[in-house]
């Protein structure tokens, strides 16, 4: 006989002195989650054993109640799949709770949440969607699903009593040697496994970072135009976010200097600045390693997308140039792998592991172990690298198709800077309202970022971040013309 898989107890309590039956108890308990929808249509519930065995009393009134439901269509019960909430209930009036779940709007202030959560940022997050220029969207198609499912499909079966328990809140042992073997090698990081901490994702780096290394009240150089997220971060715990200046060689640091000499830390893209692209000059990099060494500040570097350069070799990491450890260096596999894996990691200077791991003990203790050793295997065993330089090629393809199809289309109109690198690219355009196009662009699937969300200050330069991760070489073309007829 087929066995039907048990639903989830609900919360039903019985009274036994109670001068209700104890079957008046249940089918109340049921009628009342049914109709203020703590249960579901569809949903499964228990056998009447496995709940006679939870309240501790005979099956006989826990039949009689069922029956009861059964009768009046609260439930409907299918040979071989058991009992569920009906589909087509009798009675669909909402529980008075769940209509006073939403707050009147009229009395906002009676529900108070944390002061820094009402001053966070509240500029939404442009509309995203799949579909042709998408900021961070890969290349699926081309990632090699066999491998990693084989490697999924090997790790499952290699589970392990240790492997079940808290893992260590720097990550496990076998990715960050590997990422540091990858760091050192690649992105010129001077390092040891020991400096690694495992996140999910460059946003969790940052956020722990910023625990670690700022109090409200605090400094901190942004570029601007910038990234958008990290201000988010930034804001969330009450720091001064300066908006620093980029040009053609990156964050401006005499600038920066001149606004705030004390600032405590700043946050740069060195590598492929985000969103203009631009590499940040040797010079540059010097200054601004000075100033922190001066200030007694941090250097937070997001390299993001620094894998992918398409005209030079890639540029090696600001972190490996510093000599006073004053550089946190952030790095992600959203863009090399995919955004789902949230794996990124940071490589710390060697006194502040102690504190980083202090400060991770009172978030989430670390990503899941499961999958920090799925990645560990990839990488060791050269599916990684093989994957980076099979992208380099589809992505330079991508990035070729989208510069060529730009020059067509908006001839010197457009400035496109930041195409040297990564997987997106800007395009400035004079005299447009790039976030009213963006909108009505999300309508027809074209998934434009407005370059002038970016900014922190005005003049914002209108035009687009355009991702090209994830649009064929072929499609290219099509998808810049749809663009352009929406533009003009
Ligand atoms: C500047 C910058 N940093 C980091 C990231 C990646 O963030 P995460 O690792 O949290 O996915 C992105 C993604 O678009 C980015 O643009």
């Amino acid at each position: 006989m087929k066995r039907v898989p048990s639903g989830i107890i609900p919360v039903i309590s019985v009274d036994r002195k109670s001068a209700d039956a104890l079957y008046q108890q249940i089918y109340d308990a049921y009628r009342g989650a049914i109709v203020g929808r703590t249960l579901r249509p569809g949903q499964r519930v228990p056998s009447t054993r496995m709940l006679a065995d939870e309240l501790g009393i005979s099956r006989i009134p826990i039949l009689n109640a069922y029956s009861q439901l059964l009768a009046e269509g609260y439930f409907e019960s299918r040979v071989g799949s058991g009992t569920v909430v009906s589909r087509s209930l009798p009675d669909q009036t909402p529980a008075p709770h769940v209509r006073s779940a939403r707050p009147e709007k009229s009395k906002p202030e009676a529900r108070r949440i944390s002061k820094r959560t009402t001053s966070v940022d509240k500029n939404v997050p442009w509309r995203r969607g799949w579909g042709p220029f998408g900021v961070s969207q890969v290349a699926f198609e081309h990632f090699p699903f066999p491998v990693w499912n084989r490697l999924i499909t090997r790790q499952s079966r290699h589970s392990y009593a240790k492997s079940m328990d808290y893992g260590d809140p720097l990550g496990l042992r076998k990715l960050r040697t590997a990422i540091a073997n990858y760091v050192r090698t690649a992105r010129g990081v001077r390092c040891e496994d020991e400096q690694i901490m495992i996140v999910s994702g460059s946003q969790q780096a940052l956020e722990i970072t910023t625990r670690v290394l700022l109090d409200p009240g605090d400094s901190v150089w942004m570029e601007d135009p910038g990234y958008r997220f990290a201000y988010r971060v930034f804001g969330f715990h009450g720091c001064k976010v300066v908006p620093v200046p980029v040009d053609h060689e990156g964050l401006n640091v005499a600038a920066g200097i001149r606004s705030a000499r004390q600032a405590r830390a700043a946050l740069v893209t060195p590598s492929h600045q985000y969103p203009l692209g631009v590499t940040m000059s040797a010079s540059r990099r010097l200054q601004l390693l000075a100033w922190a060494e001066q200030a007694g500040s941090w250097i937070i570097e997001d390299d993001y997308d620094s894998e992918y350069r398409y005209e030079s070799m890639p540029i090696a990491s600001l972190q490996g140039l510093d000599h006073h450890a004053r550089v946190i260096y952030i790095g992600t596999f959203s863009k090399v792998m995919f955004p789902s894996l949230r794996l990124g990691y940071i490589v710390l200077p060697v006194d502040l592991v102690e504190a980083f791991h202090a400060v991770r003990l009172s978030m989430d203790i670390g990503p899941s172990h499961f999958f920090q050793a799925v990645l560990a295997d990839f990488i060791g065993e050269g599916h990684f690298s093989r994957h980076i330089r099979r992208m380099r090629v589809v992505y330079g393809e991508r990035r070729s198709a989208l510069i060529e199809s730009i020059r067509k289309e908006f001839g010197s109109e457009a400035e496109v800077t930041g195409g040297q690198a990564g997987m997106h690219l800007s395009m400035a355009l004079t005299g447009i309202r790039d976030r009213e196009i963006a909108l009505r662009a999300a309508d027809e699937n074209l998934w434009l970022v407005p370059l002038s969300s970016s900014y922190l200050t005005k003049p914002q330069r209108p035009g687009f971040i355009l991702g090209f991760g994830s649009t064929s070489a072929e499609q290219m073309p099509a998808a810049v013309r749809k663009m352009s007829a929406l533009i003009r």
